[in-house]
């Protein structure tokens, strides 16, 4: 597994916010959310297993010594996690105690009296309908499935940046409630829950709520169709595992986010409201590790403003940042998608020439040098021939 993304980051994005100028600074991976100490690599797998891997195998493993965890604080009886470890899915035995704490915790959790639990309030939301959940216009391109039907809806502002209408108002409305609704619950309950991920601090895990299932089937069955088209050559046809969140934005909650890369192969990015202004999004090309802070080109340059309802879709290596949202507050969506077998096959890999805006770049210039050097040579020949 691929170990980006793995290690809270949040250290170096020191500036990075540029402009129009060349960003020179680094461009940190955002990550998911802090596994609290977790600083050595960890498997990506650890993090977050694909959604049928997530639980714990019916025979424990009697050979396997599990870690202690009497230090740790829980609502159970702390030798809970011993005895539980031994049932690991076997790729987690050896991951970091924290690893495999923050696992057992977010499977025990689903064991919790329902009384413990946040009540949705739209039941309705926990399961994909498409009809009410989304415009017309998807639908139709959707089910058309070709790659003709999706340019109909989206536009391309930027090459490898699509943007389209995806959400009913009435449905932003909904999820903006229940999100509100269970950060309610969480301040009342006096709950810890997850950050969103590395670098913001305001918003929710959705996948921890209970819409995990749901997201599931929104990457799967309307993701994937344009990702194949679109992304392939980043895992877009072989998407297999999510991270789904919500960020806030606005007075006394992040303002703005630093230039970064996204842990994720593709990223679905949908602004839900409410009333705000500022807080556009800026891309910068897209680059795989090596070149993930290298110089940007003034045609990978994009401004892009939200507008609630409409999505954009991006690789995860598509460099980007948000501004300052300046008044108001704005809450979006995201999907992190992830192909396990992308990240594989990447370790195998030099060049990103498919992909990256800097290999490819590089590889013109090669191109142009062995050119040249074909035009000396037969120049040098045919001028000693005359
Ligand atoms: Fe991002
Ligand atoms: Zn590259």
């Amino acid at each position: 597994m691929s170990l980006d993304g793995a290690v809270d980051r949040r250290e170096d994005t020191s500036a990075g916010n540029g402009l129009a100028a060349p960003i020179l600074a680094p461009a940190p991976v955002l990550a998911p959310a802090p596994l609290s100490a977790l600083r050595a690599p960890v498997p990506l797998s650890a993090l977050r297993a694909p959604y049928g891997d997530r639980r714990l195998r019916l025979n424990p493993n009697k050979v396997h010594k599990p870690d202690t965890y009497e230090d740790v604080q829980s609502e159970f009886d702390p030798s809970i996690y011993s005895s539980l470890e031994r049932h690991l899915p076997p790729s987690m035995l050896e991951a970091p105690r924290d690893a495999k704490l923050e696992f057992m915790r977010e499977i025990l959790a689903r064991y919790l009296p329902e009384g413990d639990r946040a009540r949705p309030l739209h039941k309705e939301l926990y399961n994909m309908h498409p009809l009410s959940f989304f415009v017309p216009s998807f639908i139709g391109a959707i089910r058309e499935n070709t790659e003709e039907g999706f340019r109909k809806i989206i536009s391309e502002p930027s090459p490898g940046v699509y943007s389209f209408s995806m959400l009913q108002p009435s449905f932003c409305e909904l999820l903006l409630s229940e999100v509100q609704n269970f950060e309610k619950w969480v301040a009342a309950a006096k709950f810890k829950t997850m950050r969103p991920n590395t670098m913001n601090k305001y918003g929710a895990v959705l996948d921890d709520f209970g819409f995990e299932a749901m997201l599931n089937k929104l990457m799967e069955e309307f993701i994937c169709p344009m990702s194949r088209v679109f992304f392939s050559e980043v895992g877009g046809s072989t998407l297999d595992s999510h991270h789904g969140f919500v960020v806030e934005y606005g007075k006394d909650k992040d303002v703005k986010l630093d230039f970064h890369v996204d842990d994720s192969e593709v990223t679905l990015n949908v602004c839900l409201g409410k009333q705000f202004s500022g807080g556009e999004l800026f891309f910068r090309g897209v680059r795989c590790d090596q070149h993930v802070n290298s110089e940007t080109q003034p045609e990978e340059i994009l401004e892009y403003s939200h507008v609630p309802g409409q999505a954009i879709l991006h690789r995860g290596r598509h460099r980007h940042g948000a501004r300052p949202t300046t008044s108001g507050y704005r809450i979006n969506l995201l999907l992190w998608c992830r192909s396990s077998v992308f990240r594989e096959m990447k370790k195998y890999q030099q060049d990103f020439s498919s992909w990256c805006g800097e290999c490819q770049r590089e590889k013109r210039i090669r191109q142009r040098q062995s050119l040249d050097a074909t035009k000396s040579a037969f120049l040098r020949t045919t001028g000693s021939m005359s």
